[in-house]
């Protein structure tokens, strides 16, 4: 049977990265309640498997890769001033050149809340994504960097 382009399983499904807060954690940031980027206000960790720690070095992610941008809402704490709170949804980009050829070879998925499987993108990742992190080819689409 023909599929057509826009299909999802023409575009491949992203998975959901099981374990990833085992992975290596590439940085924490904190987008504030002013910030005009609304649905990114929270608290994000980054985390990023073994292949995508040799594209953060070399600056060109080998297939394979999976990076998670993890994002938990914050809240205050006696004596602590900011801490984690409900995970919002987690943003998952896996790199494989030949099935996501049209956005720059990464995969773009979003889960959430804690679900493994109710997805908010599917195959709307170039509008709600990729358009953005396009911003960013001379890096390979990715924002972020790896401090030492
Ligand atoms: C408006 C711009 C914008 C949009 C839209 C956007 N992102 Fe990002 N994304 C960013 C920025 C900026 C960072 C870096 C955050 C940091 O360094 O703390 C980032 C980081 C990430 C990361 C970590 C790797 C990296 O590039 O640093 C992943 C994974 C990610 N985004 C996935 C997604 C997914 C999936 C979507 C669509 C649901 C999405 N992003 C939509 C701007 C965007």
């Amino acid at each position: 049977m023909y599929i057509s382009f826009n299909n999802i399983s023409d575009y491949g499904e992203v998975p959901y990265p099981e374990g990833y807060r085992h992975w290596a954690h590439v940085k924490t940031a904190i987008v504030g309640h002013e910030n005009p980027f609304m649905r990114f206000r929270g608290m994000h960790h980054i985390y990023a498997n073994d292949l995508a720690m040799k594209g953060y070095v070399s600056g060109k992610f080998p297939d394979g890769s999976v990076i998670v941008f993890d994002l938990l809402e914050i809240k205050t704490e006696p004596n602590t001033d900011i801490v984690e709170g409900e995970r919002k949804f987690i943003d998952v980009m896996v790199k494989d050149s030949l099935r996501y050829d049209s956005t720059g070879g990464w995969g773009f998925e979003e889960f959430n809340k804690n679900s493994l499987t109710e997805r908010n993108i599917l195959n709307l990742s170039k509008q709600k994504c990729f358009n953005c992190h396009a911003k960013t080819k001379p890096t390979d689409f990715v924002f972020s960097a790896f401090r030492k």
